[in-house]
Protein backbone atom coordinates (compact mmCIF):
# COMPACT_ATOMS: atom_id res chain seq x y z
CA UNK A 1 0.00 0.00 0.00
CA UNK A 2 1.20 3.14 -1.18
CA UNK A 3 1.01 6.23 1.81
CA UNK A 4 0.35 9.26 0.79
CA UNK A 5 1.44 12.48 2.69
CA UNK A 6 -1.92 14.08 4.33
CA UNK A 7 0.14 17.29 4.55
CA UNK A 8 -1.43 19.92 2.83
CA UNK A 9 1.48 21.08 0.32
CA UNK A 10 2.06 25.10 -0.99
CA UNK A 11 -0.30 25.83 -3.69
CA UNK A 12 1.46 27.32 -6.83
CA UNK A 13 -0.59 30.57 -5.86
CA UNK A 14 -2.88 31.35 -3.52
CA UNK A 15 -5.41 34.25 -6.03
CA UNK A 16 -5.84 32.63 -9.58
CA UNK A 17 -5.80 35.05 -12.61
CA UNK A 18 -9.72 35.42 -12.25
CA UNK A 19 -9.06 36.72 -8.59
CA UNK A 20 -10.64 33.76 -7.20
CA UNK A 21 -8.82 32.07 -3.57
CA UNK A 22 -7.98 28.32 -3.15
CA UNK A 23 -11.78 27.72 -2.30
CA UNK A 24 -13.13 29.37 -5.19
CA UNK A 25 -14.05 32.86 -2.92
CA UNK A 26 -13.54 36.46 -3.59
CA UNK A 27 -11.63 38.44 -1.63
CA UNK A 28 -14.00 39.83 0.15
CA UNK A 29 -16.50 36.60 0.43
CA UNK A 30 -16.79 34.35 4.04
CA UNK A 31 -16.59 30.82 4.15
CA UNK A 32 -20.20 28.83 3.78
CA UNK A 33 -21.57 29.29 7.80
CA UNK A 34 -23.66 27.11 9.79
CA UNK A 35 -24.66 28.27 13.07
CA UNK A 36 -26.69 26.08 15.47
CA UNK A 37 -27.76 26.94 19.06
CA UNK A 38 -28.82 25.17 22.35
CA UNK A 39 -27.28 21.83 20.83
CA UNK A 40 -26.15 20.19 24.12
CA UNK A 41 -28.90 19.08 26.63
CA UNK A 42 -26.91 19.24 29.91
CA UNK A 43 -25.45 22.59 29.42
CA UNK A 44 -27.08 26.23 30.39
CA UNK A 45 -26.49 27.36 26.99
CA UNK A 46 -24.34 25.86 23.64
CA UNK A 47 -24.01 26.50 19.96
CA UNK A 48 -22.69 24.86 16.90
CA UNK A 49 -21.12 26.29 14.65
CA UNK A 50 -18.89 25.71 10.86
CA UNK A 51 -17.37 27.99 9.07
CA UNK A 52 -16.09 26.33 6.02
CA UNK A 53 -13.96 23.43 7.00
CA UNK A 54 -13.43 24.71 10.84
CA UNK A 55 -15.91 23.42 13.36
CA UNK A 56 -16.55 24.24 17.34
CA UNK A 57 -18.78 23.13 19.69
CA UNK A 58 -19.23 25.28 22.62
CA UNK A 59 -21.29 24.51 26.35
CA UNK A 60 -21.43 27.27 28.76
CA UNK A 61 -22.62 26.83 32.71
CA UNK A 62 -22.87 29.40 35.04
CA UNK A 63 -23.57 31.67 36.59
CA UNK A 64 -22.90 29.31 39.43
CA UNK A 65 -20.95 28.60 42.99
CA UNK A 66 -17.56 29.29 41.87
CA UNK A 67 -14.68 26.50 43.15
CA UNK A 68 -12.32 27.03 44.57
CA UNK A 69 -13.97 29.57 46.35
CA UNK A 70 -11.11 31.70 46.84
CA UNK A 71 -10.94 32.86 43.20
CA UNK A 72 -14.75 34.33 44.38
CA UNK A 73 -14.27 38.10 42.99
CA UNK A 74 -16.76 40.40 45.51
CA UNK A 75 -18.13 42.44 42.56
CA UNK A 76 -18.73 40.24 39.50
CA UNK A 77 -18.86 37.01 38.41
CA UNK A 78 -15.33 35.07 36.94
CA UNK A 79 -15.55 34.28 33.73
CA UNK A 80 -13.73 31.28 32.57
CA UNK A 81 -13.17 30.31 29.14
CA UNK A 82 -11.60 27.05 28.06
CA UNK A 83 -9.88 26.62 24.28
CA UNK A 84 -9.28 23.30 23.46
CA UNK A 85 -8.65 21.02 20.40
CA UNK A 86 -9.82 17.74 19.42
CA UNK A 87 -6.29 15.30 18.57
CA UNK A 88 -7.93 14.43 15.74
CA UNK A 89 -8.94 18.19 14.71
CA UNK A 90 -5.91 18.98 12.91
CA UNK A 91 -3.58 17.37 10.40
CA UNK A 92 -1.04 15.98 12.83
CA UNK A 93 -2.37 14.64 15.73
CA UNK A 94 -2.19 17.26 18.75
CA UNK A 95 -1.34 16.32 22.14
CA UNK A 96 -4.24 15.88 23.97
CA UNK A 97 -2.14 17.84 26.95
CA UNK A 98 -3.06 21.54 26.94
CA UNK A 99 -0.38 23.65 24.95
CA UNK A 100 0.96 27.01 25.44
CA UNK A 101 -0.85 28.09 22.09
CA UNK A 102 -4.45 26.43 23.84
CA UNK A 103 -3.81 28.24 27.07
CA UNK A 104 -2.80 31.25 25.65
CA UNK A 105 -6.39 31.16 22.85
CA UNK A 106 -8.61 30.43 25.81
CA UNK A 107 -7.15 34.34 27.27
CA UNK A 108 -7.76 36.07 24.49
CA UNK A 109 -11.18 34.25 23.76
CA UNK A 110 -12.02 35.76 27.51
CA UNK A 111 -10.65 39.15 26.88
CA UNK A 112 -12.96 39.06 23.36
CA UNK A 113 -16.35 37.84 25.35
CA UNK A 114 -15.58 39.84 28.72
CA UNK A 115 -17.36 43.66 27.55
CA UNK A 116 -20.26 42.17 26.15
CA UNK A 117 -20.92 40.29 29.40
CA UNK A 118 -22.94 42.17 32.80
CA UNK A 119 -20.77 39.93 35.09
CA UNK A 120 -21.69 42.56 38.04
CA UNK A 121 -24.99 41.06 37.85
CA UNK A 122 -23.55 37.74 39.35
CA UNK A 123 -21.12 38.64 42.20
CA UNK A 124 -18.86 35.81 43.22
CA UNK A 125 -20.20 33.65 40.95
CA UNK A 126 -18.62 31.57 37.95
CA UNK A 127 -19.48 31.27 34.20
CA UNK A 128 -17.65 28.70 32.55
CA UNK A 129 -17.13 28.53 28.73
CA UNK A 130 -15.82 25.32 27.20
CA UNK A 131 -14.91 25.66 23.73
CA UNK A 132 -14.31 22.13 21.23
CA UNK A 133 -12.29 22.70 18.11
CA UNK A 134 -13.57 18.98 16.50
CA UNK A 135 -11.68 20.53 12.94
CA UNK A 136 -9.38 23.17 12.43
CA UNK A 137 -8.98 25.25 9.08
CA UNK A 138 -8.14 28.48 10.26
CA UNK A 139 -9.76 30.92 12.06
CA UNK A 140 -10.43 29.06 14.98
CA UNK A 141 -10.09 31.76 17.65
CA UNK A 142 -12.67 34.10 15.63
CA UNK A 143 -15.02 31.01 15.64
CA UNK A 144 -14.79 30.18 18.62
CA UNK A 145 -15.50 34.09 20.04
CA UNK A 146 -18.59 33.01 17.37
CA UNK A 147 -20.33 30.69 19.08
CA UNK A 148 -19.59 31.57 22.85
CA UNK A 149 -21.33 34.64 22.48
CA UNK A 150 -24.37 32.79 21.22
CA UNK A 151 -23.95 29.90 23.98
CA UNK A 152 -23.72 32.84 26.80
CA UNK A 153 -27.13 34.29 24.95
CA UNK A 154 -28.51 30.64 25.24
CA UNK A 155 -27.92 29.91 28.54
CA UNK A 156 -29.52 33.77 29.10
CA UNK A 157 -26.64 35.30 30.78
CA UNK A 158 -27.29 39.13 30.19
CA UNK A 159 -24.73 40.41 27.35
CA UNK A 160 -25.45 44.36 26.16
CA UNK A 161 -24.21 42.77 22.78
CA UNK A 162 -23.53 39.81 20.89
CA UNK A 163 -19.71 39.46 19.58
CA UNK A 164 -19.08 38.57 16.20
CA UNK A 165 -15.29 37.72 15.04
CA UNK A 166 -13.43 36.81 11.71
CA UNK A 167 -9.93 37.15 10.25
CA UNK A 168 -8.77 39.14 7.21
CA UNK A 169 -5.37 38.05 5.97
CA UNK A 170 -2.94 39.49 3.46
CA UNK A 171 -2.81 36.43 0.37
CA UNK A 172 -0.30 37.27 -2.52
CA UNK A 173 -0.63 40.88 -2.09
CA UNK A 174 -4.66 40.77 -1.68
CA UNK A 175 -6.44 42.06 1.53
CA UNK A 176 -9.02 38.67 1.90
CA UNK A 177 -11.79 37.89 4.21
CA UNK A 178 -12.05 34.82 6.26
CA UNK A 179 -8.97 32.75 6.05
CA UNK A 180 -8.19 29.35 5.82
CA UNK A 181 -5.69 27.37 7.36
CA UNK A 182 -3.62 27.05 3.89
CA UNK A 183 -4.16 31.15 3.31
CA UNK A 184 -2.59 31.45 7.33
CA UNK A 185 -0.17 29.33 6.49
CA UNK A 186 1.45 30.48 3.25
CA UNK A 187 0.21 33.81 3.26
CA UNK A 188 1.94 37.45 4.28
CA UNK A 189 -0.18 38.17 7.57
CA UNK A 190 -3.58 37.63 9.76
CA UNK A 191 -5.19 39.59 11.44
CA UNK A 192 -8.27 38.10 13.55
CA UNK A 193 -10.84 40.67 14.57
CA UNK A 194 -13.80 40.85 17.14
CA UNK A 195 -16.45 43.36 17.36
CA UNK A 196 -19.98 44.08 19.40
CA UNK A 197 -21.34 45.02 16.20
CA UNK A 198 -24.11 47.61 17.94
CA UNK A 199 -21.99 49.39 19.86
CA UNK A 200 -19.34 49.36 17.10
CA UNK A 201 -16.63 48.28 19.94
CA UNK A 202 -13.56 46.26 18.90
CA UNK A 203 -13.03 43.44 21.52
CA UNK A 204 -9.80 41.85 19.59
CA UNK A 205 -7.75 42.55 17.49
CA UNK A 206 -4.43 41.09 16.82
CA UNK A 207 -1.57 41.63 13.72
CA UNK A 208 1.03 39.04 12.41
CA UNK A 209 2.38 39.86 9.21
CA UNK A 210 3.86 43.07 7.85
CA UNK A 211 0.94 45.81 6.74
CA UNK A 212 1.36 49.28 5.55
CA UNK A 213 -0.96 51.87 7.15
CA UNK A 214 -3.23 51.49 4.23
CA UNK A 215 -3.35 47.34 4.08
CA UNK A 216 -4.19 47.71 7.56
CA UNK A 217 -6.93 50.28 7.24
CA UNK A 218 -8.52 48.03 4.35
CA UNK A 219 -8.03 45.37 6.45
CA UNK A 220 -9.62 46.50 9.30
CA UNK A 221 -12.66 47.92 7.33
CA UNK A 222 -13.20 44.08 5.45
CA UNK A 223 -13.12 42.50 9.19
CA UNK A 224 -16.13 44.78 10.32
CA UNK A 225 -18.34 44.08 7.45
CA UNK A 226 -17.77 40.43 7.63
CA UNK A 227 -18.45 40.32 11.27
CA UNK A 228 -21.68 42.56 10.78
CA UNK A 229 -22.52 39.82 8.23
CA UNK A 230 -21.99 37.05 10.84
CA UNK A 231 -23.96 39.13 13.37
CA UNK A 232 -27.09 39.15 10.82
CA UNK A 233 -26.58 35.50 10.88
CA UNK A 234 -25.71 34.75 14.65
CA UNK A 235 -29.40 37.10 15.55
CA UNK A 236 -31.15 34.79 12.79
CA UNK A 237 -29.93 31.59 14.97
CA UNK A 238 -31.18 32.91 18.23
CA UNK A 239 -34.43 33.47 16.54
CA UNK A 240 -34.72 29.72 14.76
CA UNK A 241 -33.93 28.70 18.62
CA UNK A 242 -36.08 30.67 20.66
CA UNK A 243 -39.25 29.94 18.01
CA UNK A 244 -38.24 26.08 18.87
CA UNK A 245 -38.58 27.14 22.81
CA UNK A 246 -41.40 28.80 22.39
CA UNK A 247 -42.94 26.00 19.59
CA UNK A 248 -41.68 23.52 23.03
CA UNK A 249 -43.49 25.25 25.57
CA UNK A 250 -46.99 25.66 23.73
CA UNK A 251 -47.00 22.21 23.05
CA UNK A 252 -46.21 21.11 26.73
CA UNK A 253 -49.06 23.35 27.85
CA UNK A 254 -51.85 21.73 25.30
O1 LIG B 1 -7.14 29.00 14.33
P1 LIG B 1 -6.55 30.38 14.41
O2 LIG B 1 -6.29 30.99 13.06
O3 LIG B 1 -7.34 31.29 15.30
O4 LIG B 1 -5.14 30.22 15.18
P2 LIG B 1 -3.67 29.95 14.59
O5 LIG B 1 -2.82 29.63 15.79
O6 LIG B 1 -3.26 31.06 13.69
O7 LIG B 1 -3.82 28.60 13.76
C1 LIG B 1 -4.17 28.60 12.42
C2 LIG B 1 -4.52 27.22 11.99
O8 LIG B 1 -3.38 26.37 12.07
C3 LIG B 1 -5.57 26.48 12.83
O9 LIG B 1 -6.87 26.92 12.60
C4 LIG B 1 -5.32 25.08 12.37
O10 LIG B 1 -5.97 24.85 11.13
C5 LIG B 1 -3.81 25.04 12.19
N1 LIG B 1 -3.17 24.38 13.36
C6 LIG B 1 -2.69 23.09 13.19
O11 LIG B 1 -2.78 22.55 12.10
N2 LIG B 1 -2.13 22.43 14.27
C7 LIG B 1 -2.05 23.01 15.48
N3 LIG B 1 -1.51 22.35 16.52
C8 LIG B 1 -2.51 24.33 15.66
C9 LIG B 1 -3.07 24.99 14.57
Amino acid sequence: MKIVPRIKQQPERLIDENGLRVDGRRVDELRKMKMEVGVLKQADGSAYLEQGKTKVFVAVYGPRELHPRHLALPDRALLRCTYRMASFSVEERKSPAPSRREIELSKVIRQALEPAVFLERFPKTAIDVFIEIIQADGGTRCASITAASLALADAGIPMSDLVAAVAVGKVDGHIVLDINDIEDKYGQGDMPVALMPRKKQITLLQLDGKWTPEEFRQGLELAIRGCEQIYAMQKTALRKRYLEVREEVLREGE
